[in-house]
């Protein structure tokens, strides 16, 4: 399968005013995403997975290395994202929408600089509210007036309204209470089934980018330490910082803990001044000398499953395998499948949608 967006070795290092040194953000990140797909950023806060996302939506430039998008048509991320091919999901939805525009809106918004067609604006505010199940009452209101739940649903409208195939999501569920959480993931999964949308999932929370992820790449220090189908790397991570964070995650139930024995300790170094070898060798219990002198390089240990660790066999052989992915599945599709509130209608009639594609 061709992949839609494909990053190979980016870097990212922010200066730091009247100083030479600099914030080393990412550091040799590499990965793709195929149409339809949904990959996992995972990883503690400050481990660069925003820099990523904002990377690849054209927001900052990369110190170095490649991003493609859709290499059929050669474009870059930048032009993906002025075309609406590309769009971004922030995490604080009642920060990323402007308290003085009224939703119907900000819905619009994006069209205005891809030059449609009055009609075709109608027609697509109709279809993005219905996308998200948002009551057409809502369209005249203001952002504050709705629930954090209702202002990702915007959200979420105004990214869908110009039919990207890469949405990058950056904890797009982070702000928002358990039912919310759930309502939003489920929506996702929803558009991704009808539009084949592929997602750039970027969380530091992994019991939701377990329910979401076909993939997973762990970031640490700006480093995708492993990478892998989400159903190994969840049943058996090879990497200890995947493991830690594993055995830290809160599980919709209790059955389906972990027992993983991996628990990390200490300080994260500053990514100003990184240390020599693997980066995570101050807080691993698996640490050995070669560690500090030497970064590990990647390494694969199954189809598509990529690993920087000197003792990835012994991490995978320590940690035991969890609870089966189908129970946590099954699981999470039976929290997913609890009776949740609807609106009386969902589309909304031409005239409740015009006001706001003339005064757009
Ligand atoms: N504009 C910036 N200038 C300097 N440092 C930055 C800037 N943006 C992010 N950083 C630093 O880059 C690192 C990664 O940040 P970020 O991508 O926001 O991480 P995450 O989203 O995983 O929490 C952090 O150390 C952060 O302080
Ligand atoms: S390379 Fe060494 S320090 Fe780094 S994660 Fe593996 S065992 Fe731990
Ligand atoms: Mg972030």
């Amino acid at each position: 399968m061709s992949q839609i967006l494909t990053v190979e070795n980016l870097y990212k290092h922010f200066p730091i005013a009247g100083s030479a040194k600099v914030v080393q953000a990412i550091n040799n990140v590499s990965f793709s995403i195929h149409p339809g797909e949904t990959l996992g950023l995972v990883g503690e806060s400050g481990s660069g997975k925003t820099t990523v996302g904002r990377i690849i939506v054209g927001l900052i430039e990369a110190s170095a290395g490649n991003i493609r998008f859709d290499p059929q048509r050669r474009e870059g991320s930048r032009q993906g994202s002025t075309t609406g091919k590309i769009q971004l999901v922030f995490q604080e939805p009642n920060e990323s929408l402007d308290p003085r525009m009224k939703i119907g809106t900000t819905i619009a918004e994006p069209l205005q600089a891809l030059k449609v067609e009055l009609s075709e604006r109608l027609r697509r505010i109709r279809e993005a509210i219905g996308l998200v199940r948002l009551d057409p009452a809502l369209l005249d209101a203001y952002p504050t007036e709705l629930s954090a739940g209702q202002q990702q649903r915007v959200g979420i409208a105004r990214a869908m309204i110009t039919h990207p195939e890469l949405v990058v999501l950056d904890e797009p569920t982070s702000a928002l209470d358990p039912t919310a959480r759930a309502e939003i993931i489920d929506l996702l999964k929803r558009i991704q089934a009808e539009r084949n949308t592929a997602y750039l999932f970027i969380s530091h929370d992994l019991s939701t980018v377990r329910f979401i992820s076909h993939r997973v790449a762990v970031m640490y220090l700006g480093m995708i330490v492993e990478q892998g189908d989400a159903e190994t790397l969840f049943n058996r991570p090879h990497h200890p910082y995947s493991s830690g964070l594993l055995s830290s995650v809160l599980l919709p139930h209790p059955d389906l803990a972990m027992e993983s024995s991996v628990s990390l300790k200490g300080e994260i170094p500053s990514p100003i001044n990184l240390p020599q070898g693997c980066f995570l060798a101050s807080r691993c219990p698996f640490v050995i000398n070669r560690c500090r002198a030497t970064m590990p390089p990647a390494e694969s240990v199954g189809p598509g499953h990529l690993v920087h660790c000197y003792r990835h066999e012994e991490v995978a052989g320590a940690t035991p395998a969890s609870a089966t992915f189908a129970s946590f599945a099954a699981e999470a599709e039976r929290i997913l499948a609890r009776p949740r509130e609807q609106p009386a209608r969902f589309i909304p009639s031409r005239t409740e949608v015009h006001h706001y594609v003339r005064t757009a």
